[in-house]
């Protein structure tokens, strides 16, 4: 069966890796969206939030889970058999770092990186410019799902 891997901190999700995993649950029989336990990495919503708002968005997705991870993402491939990390590009400005990443991903385990080309209406998107401007009391709907929205809203106003 070919499977594969949405990996990233999605502090939070935005509309743009939502695109990214409806495209992945395409071309793969099974999808595995990978919540990186980064404990070097400080962020607004725990692990525990954050898959519970993926949960909630990829509800429709018959062939798409999620689960969180700890430690080398190769080794969690190689544990689940997962045979393919998929990966969003946005601009260039993502090339150097992703390939980096896919090259050495490849080199310990030969695992393949494949990259999807952002929908260009998503291009500037990022999780830590939704923060930001969230924090700030800017407008962040239809850049991230309304649960997210309203998960962030009351964090916000909560730790204000
Ligand atoms: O959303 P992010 O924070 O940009 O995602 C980065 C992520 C999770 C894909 C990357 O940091 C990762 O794979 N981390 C797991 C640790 C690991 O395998 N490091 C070596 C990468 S070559």
């Amino acid at each position: 069966m070919a499977t594969a891997i949405c990996p990233g901190s999605f502090d939070p999700v935005t509309n743009g890796h939502l695109d990214v995993f409806g495209r992945a649950a395409e071309l793969f029989e099974h999808v595995t969206v990978g919540v990186l336990i980064n404990k070097k990495k400080s962020s607004l919503l725990t692990v525990e939030e954050r898959i519970e708002m993926l949960r909630e968005c990829l509800a429709d997705y018959d062939n798409v889970s999620v689960d969180s991870f700890y430690g080398l993402l190769v080794d969690y491939c190689r544990d689940h058999e997962i045979s393919a990390i998929v990966k969003g590009l946005r601009a260039v400005s993502d090339f150097d770092y992703e390939l980096q990443m896919a090259q050495m991903n490849y080199r310990l385990t030969g695992i393949e990186t494949l990259f999807v080309s952002t929908n260009p209406v998503f291009g500037y998107l990022s999780s830590s410019l939704v923060k930001d401007v969230a924090t700030y009391g800017g407008d962040i709907s239809g850049l991230v799902p309304d649960t997210v929205l309203n998960r962030l809203n009351q964090k916000l106003e909560i730790s204000e």
